[in-house]
């Protein structure tokens, strides 16, 4: 099941990418925002990476204006590994090398065609299991839960 959520600066590519999913009878769960009013991009991005990192919900898609806020806020949350894609190579490699979890996109950045073909390309692809590749996510969760790096 997937979790997808957006400020109003991604709410367009999110119905986008909504209907998108049922067309292709891919199971969703929308946490918002459900308008064009203004909101604040870490608060959707916080509910959609807990889900996830709930093991609630096995992937999930943000969209903010430029990715950036909320990939920053959803990468916060322990377990959470968001990438900020911008073309099809980086969907395939956040999924192969980086083991994403969570897929993140600009709605003011990209067009509706070149979001959709990065979604399907991130849907589609998996974690490539190669040692060095599980080496290098593992170091990120150490670093993520070792407490004499924060403040
Ligand atoms: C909202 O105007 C905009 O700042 C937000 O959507 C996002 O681009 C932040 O990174």
């Amino acid at each position: 099941m997937l979790a997808i959520g957006s400020d109003h600066g991604g709410y367009e590519m999110k119905e986008a990418i909504i209907e998108y999913l049922d067309r292709e009878k891919i199971a969703y769960r929308d946490f918002g925002t459900f308008g064009i009013e203004s909101v604040d991009y870490p608060d959707i991005g916080f509910e959609v990476a807990k889900a996830v990192s709930e093991d609630k919900f096995e992937k999930g898609i943000i969209i903010c204006g430029t990715g950036i806020g909320i990939s920053i806020a959803a990468n916060k949350v322990k377990g959470v590994r968001a990438a900020l894609c911008t073309n099809s190579y980086m969907a395939r490699m956040a999924r192969e090398h980086n083991n994403a979890n969570v897929l993140a996109l600009g709605g003011r950045v990209l067009g509706i065609d070149l979001a959709l073909e990065i979604v399907k390309v991130f849907l589609g692809a998996s974690f490539s299991g190669e040692e060095r590749h599980s080496r290098r996510v593992n170091k990120i969760g150490i670093i993520e839960s070792d407490d004499s790096n924060s403040k």
